[in-house]
């Protein structure tokens, strides 16, 4: 089932002008929500995120949040899943080609659910990381469908044989190609500051709350490769990759190459919010 432009339809009842300006310039945005035991992970976030993406890119929504909010629930009943994840995108219209806005048109708005597993093998085992130029263009915090680094990004960590590319902007690391990354030294997390350079990631807000609830102290400032070489520990943190441990980066141990103490204990506090969602009781 999908969800266009504001009704429930079969797949193949879908249909994309070629001239969608998504399609044509990648002129739109998305995000993608966890689904936990049938229920929607910090949907809230997710949704103000959308809609700040949403206007920074003067993309005027064809619904009210509360609208669009009340579409996604009514894909959820249409099509239940356990564990999967809801992806919406939202593209400027469809128009003859030209880059500038067209005087008039629609946004068109697609969001469909997929059954996906939680990643139970990495976030117990950690993955290998590379590092990587970060080439994207200076607005990463909008969640836009432009996405050609992130990808090629990804291709090559998986071609060297790793699970995730780390960006560095000269020497400083910013985030990973669809994750945000940080790093713990002496038992203080370091990540790079929510600012236009990353993408400001619902579950990295999520382990900031977790963060201090668990008295760990986390520190949002710019580091560089040097720093990183030095870690304790490293993770990641995405809507899907949820909190992995990162236990080698380019090929060398980070710590003691197992998934650290504090990356550990940030995991199990996740967890408890993942099962609260399931169990319909969100924090
Ligand atoms: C570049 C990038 N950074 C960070 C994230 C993590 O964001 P979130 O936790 O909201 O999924 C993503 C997720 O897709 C991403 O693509």
């Amino acid at each position: 089932m999908i969800l266009f432009n504001g009704r429930i339809v079969e797949d193949d009842q879908v249909a994309i002008s070629p001239t969608d300006r998504g399609y044509n310039f990648g002129d739109g945005i998305y995000e993608v929500f966890r689904i936990y035991g049938g229920q929607l992970f910090e949907r809230e976030a997710h949704m103000a995120r959308l809609s700040r993406s949403a206007a920074a890119i003067r993309l005027r929504l064809p619904w009210t949040i509360d609208e669009l909010d009340r579409q996604l629930r009514q894909l959820m009943e249409a099509q239940p899943v356990d564990n999967g994840t809801l992806y919406i995108q939202i593209t400027r219209c469809a128009a003859p080609r030209n880059h500038a806005f067209p005087a008039q048109g629609e946004a068109v708005v697609v969001a469909f659910i997929r059954e996906l597993p939680r990643p139970v093998a990495a976030l117990e085992n950690g993955i290998q990381a590379v590092t990587m130029e970060d080439i994207r263009w200076l607005r990463c915090d909008i969640k836009s469908l432009n996405l050609l680094p992130n990808v090629l990004a990804k291709q090559e960590a998986l071609d060297r044989g790793a699970g995730e590319a780390i960006f560095h902007r000269g020497a400083t690391v910013t985030e990973c190609s669809s994750s945000n990354f940080m790093a713990v030294k002496d038992g203080i997390v370091y990540t790079h500051p929510a600012t236009n350079l990353i993408l400001h990631g619902v579950t990295r807000g999520v382990l900031l709350q977790l963060a201090a609830q668990q008295g760990i102290a986390v520190v949002e400032r710019p580091f560089d490769l040097a720093f990183l070489a030095q870690a304790d520990e490293a993770f990641l943190s995405g809507t899907t990759s949820e909190i992995t441990p990162i236990v080698g980066i380019d090929g060398r141990p980070v710590g003691d190459g197992a998934p650290g103490p504090v990356t550990r204990r940030l995991q199990q506090a996740f967890e408890r919010r993942v099962q609260a969602c399931a169990d319909g009781k969100p924090e």
